[in-house]
């Protein structure tokens, strides 16, 4: 297929467009990727050139190429029980904590929100983990309520339909989980109906606000700050503060760490992990 960039003024287009929609900055070193992940629908759409692309996607009353050009330029990567560290924290001391804040809150709800949760496998690894930990029945299980949210609609999409094929169901899964939490047609699993049902999916993008969400007790928003630059990062985990109870937890990814807001976060190690807590 012939190249539709032609010039480094349409990568910087292309770039433009991209962090406008999802705040994901690609340098001009990754000029690449627009090539590979987005060739085929520029060359389907029948702009002529890449700022005639750009000028179809910002005046697309349905957001259709917008959302088709989020889908292919976010990193989806995700697996089940994702860095086994903090799982292990979450299993031992995080969520049993959680589970005492009905008793001494009054909030009937235990919320945790998964933000930027790709195809699914981190909430649905916290629903098994809550459903496996509070098995014994003194906690319901169903007083965890869990929100998936993420930008990508495709991607949202996946999440909600929770069926997986083989590579992905192995990947971080071990036999005794696909064995309790799903069920096998072919090559495709499907995550169990009563764990599904104890996620509620959302679209919701990083830059805007949270407050639709309402408040949360733990928010895990993980390998998704990176892809951010560092003005957007300070001004989304002020955001996330303000959408956290005081004491409540926010964890990130393994690689990434919260150096700034000392005002807001207190860091905390549990086992083998850190979390960040609001501060009161
Ligand atoms: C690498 S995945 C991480 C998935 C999961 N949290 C994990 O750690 O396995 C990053 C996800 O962030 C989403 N994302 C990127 N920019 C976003 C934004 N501005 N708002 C919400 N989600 C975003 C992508 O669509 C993608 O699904």
């Amino acid at each position: 297929m012939a190249s539709f960039i032609q010039n480094p003024s349409d990568i910087t287009l292309l770039s433009q467009y991209v962090a406008e929609a999802c705040c994901i900055h690609l340098g001009e070193e990754k000029g690449y990727l627009f090539e590979s992940r987005l060739g085929t629908m520029i060359a389907q759409s029948g702009a002529v050139d890449i700022p005639d692309f750009i000028r179809m996607a910002r005046t697309d009353p349905t957001n259709r190429i917008r959302d088709r050009i989020i889908d292919a330029m976010t990193t989806h990567e995700t697996y089940w029980f994702r860095d086994e560290r903090p799982w292990t924290s979450l299993r031992q001391r995080v969520l049993p904590e959680l589970a005492t804040l009905p008793a001494t809150t009054g909030r009937s709800r235990i919320r945790i929100l998964c933000a930027a949760c790709s195809t699914g496998q981190e909430p649905y690894s916290l629903a098994m983990l809550i459903d496996m930990l509070f098995a014994d029945g003194k906690t319901r299980p169903e007083q965890f309520e869990i929100i998936g949210t993420d930008v990508s609609a495709g991607t949202l999409m996946l999440a909600n339909n929770g069926r997986y094929n083989q590579i992905e169901i192995t990947r971080g899964l071990a036999e005794i989980w696909r064995q309790r939490y799903f069920t096998q047609n072919g090559a495709i699993w499907s995550v169990a109906d009563r764990i599904k049902s104890r996620v509620t999916y959302k679209r919701h993008n990083l830059q805007d606000d949270l407050k639709p969400l309402g408040m949360f007790d733990l928010i895990f928003c993980r390998n998704v700050a990176i892809y951010f630059k560092a003005d957007f990062k300070a001004r989304l985990f002020d955001r996330l503060a303000a959408a956290l109870h005081p004491g409540g937890r926010l964890l990130l990814g393994g690689s990434e760490s919260l150096l700034t807001h000392g005002d807001l976060f207190a860091s905390e190690s549990i086992g083998e992990a850190i979390f960040y807590r609001r501060k009161p």
